[in-house]
């Protein structure tokens, strides 16, 4: 299932991230709002169980979350932008990171990190990366949590390419993926077009 969100709220703070003279301490702050937006949908499956409480006026029903335990998988370095938005939501998740960079000749993922929780097969694994492009990252970095035995993983992204999406399914068809916008195409530096241009640089300053 492929998630795209229709919100003013994303569509609005969307094109300020993209805009390209918008600064990084600005850029951070956007891609945490963004991911509580789409935190809010990325959970709505999450399951409840009933708990008594007490108001000020009377005894009633109330709901905790029960099911399977959540852990956060950012793809190193974009992904930790989307971190502290969806630990707000989910205080209690455990942070796993995998470290992909691009190749930039062969545009492959080449793989320089990997801590995940221990105990990341009993958990409900959501990847956060803003962007998803060839597709080649994030199917690397869900071979990776299958290998070590998570079974139920969401991924998230703010921005993808057509080509992405498709290259994800395909390899992961139980993989849900939610995603603010699917933009037009890769160009031929196998970048999104419009996109934002490189998330990680822009969110980290180093360019
Ligand atoms: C970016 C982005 C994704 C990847 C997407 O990371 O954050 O991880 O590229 O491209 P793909 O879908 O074609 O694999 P990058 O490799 O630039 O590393 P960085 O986050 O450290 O900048
Ligand atoms: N990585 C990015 O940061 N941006 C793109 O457009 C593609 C890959």
């Amino acid at each position: 299932m492929v998630t795209v969100f229709d919100h003013p709220l994303i569509k609005h703070k969307l094109s300020i991230l993209r805009m390209k003279q918008t600064g990084t301490k600005q850029f951070k702050e956007i891609v945490t709002e963004l991911s509580m937006l789409m935190g809010y949908e990325v959970t709505r499956d999450l399951q409840l169980e009933e708990m008594p409480i007490e108001t000020p006026i009377c005894k009633t029903t109330g709901y905790s979350l029960a099911g399977k335990k959540i852990a956060l998988v950012p793809i190193l370095r974009a992904g930790l932008g989307m971190v502290d938005g969806m630990l707000s939501l989910l205080p209690a998740a455990k942070v796993g990171h995998i470290g992909l960079y691009r190749d930039p000749k062969t545009y492959e993922p080449v793989e320089y990190y990997c801590k995940l929780p221990s105990d990341i097969d009993k958990r409900e694994v959501i990847v956060l990366d803003p962007m998803l492009a060839t597709g080649g990252s994030a199917t690397a970095a869900i071979d990776f949590l299958k290998k070590r035995g998570a079974k139920h993983i969401k991924l998230v992204n703010i921005i993808a390419a057509p080509e992405g999406v498709e290259y994800v399914k395909s390899h992961h068809p139980d993989v849900d993926i939610y995603v603010a916008n699917v933009d037009e195409k890769l160009n031929e530096h196998k970048y999104i077009v419009p996109g934002l241009g490189d998330a990680g640089d822009r969110l980290f300053g180093t360019k």
